[in-house]
């Protein structure tokens, strides 16, 4: 029987916060030793749709590998790449590009988000970015795909796109499902527990940073909005931010939100803010600590990434010769 496959990626654009780590990474840790085949990649294409400077993205592309190799994302037992890396890519995005709709990009979430939030700069690439990404999961022929929660909207794009091909040609590609974590999909900012946690956020208060040290993690949790009772208890609604802080210590120690609520009965809000800073610093500080020693050795990083670019080359060729042999496009390499 054919083993099941597992992509994701994660966008180089800046330090990662704890809401990728939570949504994603903790995820990938979780499915790295289960049947599936994982594939992991940099989605350094997509973060050329918001302006970048060009030694900074380049440095984000190693930090982001070595975060990846940090959190123990071994690349022996999982094939990590650079997305640029394999032009497939690219060339299964035109593909797709042909049976995409303007009218389904235009109404993303993300990109009407981005368009205002990037005003200035609303590009082709920031449209089609979608696109790009069903490329990503489909030329594997991927059966899950584990994201938070603000990556549905374009995982159904991807399994749209994958239906509508398959029925105007022939069965061609796998119809990937979403693995989207009922705990932790969606970690709101420390500062507005109605708003994503997000690196872009102007406000650095609003976020973790897995960069951070103790005493800023501290610090960050210390001053997170929550409300104006003393109990911890989850209630998304009434208590969004005791909610969000139960999330995230439910999920850095392994405890459910139940034993969680459990362990907090009759202790304050401090007490508990403390403690959920202690859970995060107690995973994020030897992560740093692992990140530096690999950041240190480039040469070993741009090894690793190149013989994971040879591992997916290698299936990405055979999926786009396939699609090419379908839709009747002379293949000749
Ligand atoms: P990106 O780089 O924005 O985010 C990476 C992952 O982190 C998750 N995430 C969160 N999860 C919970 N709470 C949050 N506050 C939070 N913020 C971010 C995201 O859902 C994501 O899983 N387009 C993708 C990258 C991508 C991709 C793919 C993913 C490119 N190709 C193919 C899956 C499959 C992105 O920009 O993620």
């Amino acid at each position: 029987m054919e083993s099941k496959i597992l992509f994701s990626a994660i966008q180089p654009s800046g330090i990662l916060t704890l809401g990728n780590y939570i949504g994603a990474i903790s995820n990938w840790i979780k499915l790295l030793d289960t049947e599936y085949n994982c594939i992991f990649s940099i989605a350094d294409l997509h973060t050329l749709t918001v302006k970048q400077d060009p030694v900074q993205f380049k440095q984000n592309v190693f930090d982001l590998a070595a975060t990846y190799l940090a959190c123990d994302l071994n690349p022996d037992k999982c094939i990590f790449f650079l997305q640029s890396s394999v032009h497939q890519h690219t060339e299964l995005t035109w593909i797709l590009n042909t049976i995409t709709y303007p009218g389904e990009l235009q109404r993303m979430t993300q990109f009407k988000d981005k368009s205002k939030s990037h005003s200035d700069n609303i590009n082709m690439g920031l449209m089609d970015y979608p696109v790009l990404m069903a490329s990503d999961i489909l030329l594997y022929n991927t059966n899950l795909v584990p994201v938070g929660a603000d990556q549905k909207q374009h995982l159904e794009l991807a399994r749209n796109l994958a239906e509508r091909f398959n029925n105007r040609y022939t069965d061609t590609f796998i119809i990937p499902e979403p693995y989207i974590s009922e705990n932790g999909a969606k970690i709101m900012s420390l500062q507005n527990p109605d708003k994503k946690m997000s690196k872009s956020d102007a406000n650095l208060n609003s976020f973790i940073s897995l960069n951070d040290d103790e005493n800023t993690i501290i610090k960050k949790f210390k001053k997170a909005v929550t409300d104006s009772e003393n109990e911890v208890r989850y209630d998304a609604i009434n208590k969004a931010g005791i909610s969000n802080l139960l999330t995230i210590y439910s999920v850095m120690t392994g405890k459910t939100i139940k034993e969680s609520e459990n362990e907090f009965s009759g202790h304050g809000y401090g007490v508990f803010k403390t403690s959920v800073a202690e859970a995060v610093a107690e995973v994020l500080i030897p992560l740093q600590k692992r990140k530096t020693q690999f950041l240190s050795d480039k040469g070993y990083i741009e090894n690793v990434l190149k013989n994971g670019a040879e591992k997916a080359l290698d299936k990405a060729e055979k999926k786009i010769k396939q699609v090419y042999n379908t839709i009747g496009i002379l293949y000749q390499k």
